[in-house]
């Protein structure tokens, strides 16, 4: 079970706090050409790592995949439907920019087979878009909500929260209107301010306040979202829980699933006889086009530590927790795993959800195990400090 990422690395402009692998658009697109190089990154991947695996997922994410020409769209899909064995019921998403996608094309695109759409709603209070530097108002970005809900039975939103002054109360106020409107999943962002973003510089000459440092954010919301009909299964996802439509594209990610990545600085993770190896494309999008004319990967392999570690940050943040047993046994000892978790329930970080038995067979020196190590919310609060310890 495989997924597929295309990454669309354009913008109509650059939002103050985004610091995402992506450009505003200055050229005209030449979408046949841009199919070709897409086709040829996805031939390479064909030739030296698809086992015949199902795609179970294809994420169309960016960027803002919503400026792309639905012909691009079309043959790309297409491509993909005739060389790779793609799941029946396979989850085709594809992010939007409020200001980007109207109803014409957007039907345009479920024709051609996307069937789930993520916006990039961000607040629903003109003030805050404004200081995020969005390119759209309130009342685009509801309309374009209920617009894009009578199209696609599987409707996302982005928002973020903890904003440069927000209050707590404002925040769940918007909150609760938000939750209103007709989706089936939302993704809640606490605001990340890195050190090269605009909005930094904003904050550092006071032209706007810093973001709260409370923790109660985070429970707050999930609270809110709670008592509105939705069910946190991720940090920052949630699911309407009489849909239970959640991303399957990002679970895979978390249940550390193979994935092939494809644009600007993309990122996969393959595997060739049970040894695992990251691929991260060329960053630079202008390089990467030339490079996409004849692609060659540069594949790291992953040592049994490095996917220990990778397996421990995506899989504690879901509610579901990590499979112990899908856990490399060596590493297992090595870190001391069982001893650790001891320690992070005694502070209620972690729990298990079956017994974790240590076992050791005096032959092999195995370990048998059986459980879900899960966080707690409290846990959550605290992840890589947890991962930290736990490697
Ligand atoms: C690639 S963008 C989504 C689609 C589209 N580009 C848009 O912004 O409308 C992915 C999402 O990441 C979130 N995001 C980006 N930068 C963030 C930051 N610094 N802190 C928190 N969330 C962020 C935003 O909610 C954004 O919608
Ligand atoms: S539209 Fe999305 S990807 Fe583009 S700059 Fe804004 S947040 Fe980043």
């Amino acid at each position: 079970m495989s997924t597929i990422y295309i990454h669309w690395p354009y913008c109509l402009s650059k939002c103050y706090y985004c610091d995402f692998n992506s450009v505003v658009c200055n050229r005209n697109i030449d979408y046949l050409e841009y199919f070709e190089l897409y086709k040829n990154v996805l031939n390479k991947f064909l030739e030296q790592f698809y086992n015949n695996e199902e795609i179970t997922s294809i994420y169309f994410g960016g960027g803002t995949p919503s400026l792309i020409a639905p012909i691009f769209i079309d043959k790309l899909l297409n491509y993909i439907y005739n060389v790779f064995k793609v799941c029946s019921n396979v989850e085709i998403t594809i992010e939007a920019n409020p200001k980007t996608i109207a109803v014409n094309k957007a039907k345009q695109f479920k024709n051609y087979g996307i069937n789930r759409i993520s916006i990039g709603v961000q607040s629903i209070i003109d003030n805050d878009l404004k200081i995020l530097g969005r390119i759209h108002n309130s009342y685009d970005a509801i309309n374009c909500v209920y617009d894009m809900s009578s199209i696609f039975n599987n409707t996302s939103i982005d928002i973020i929260y903890n904003r440069p002054g927000q209050r707590l109360e404002d925040w769940i106020k918007e909150l609760n209107e938000i939750l209103l409107l007709p989706i089936q999943h939302i993704s809640l962002y606490e605001l990340i301010i890195e050190d090269n973003n605009y909005i930094k510089y904003l904050i550092d000459k006071g032209f706007i306040d810093a973001p709260n440092s409370s923790s109660s954010f985070f429970e707050e919301t999930i609270k809110t979202a709670e008592s509105n009909g939705f069910e946190m299964y991720e940090i920052s996802n949630y699911v309407k829980s009489d849909t239970l439509l959640y991303s399957r594209h990002n679970l895979s990610y978390w249940n550390y699933d193979r994935y092939y990545g494809v644009g600007a600085g993309a990122h996969s993770r393959v595997s060739i006889n049970n040894n695992i190896y990251s691929i991260e494309q060329v960053n630079n999008i202008n390089d990467w086009l030339l490079w996409a004319q004849n692609p060659k990967f540069n594949c790291v392999l992953l040592s049994n530590d490095d996917v220990y570690k990778e397996q421990l940050i995506m899989g504690l943040r879901t509610k579901f927790g990590i499979d112990i047993n899908n856990l490399n046994k060596n590493v297992i000892k090595k870190y001391k795993l069982f001893d650790k978790i001891e320690v992070l329930k005694q502070h209620s970080y972690v729990i298990t959800s079956q017994k974790t038995s240590r076992r050791h067979s005096k032959s092999s020196q195995d370990i048998d195990i059986n459980g879900y190590l899960i966080l707690t919310y409290e846990g959550m609060l605290k992840l890589n400090m947890i991962v930290e310890y736990l490697t």
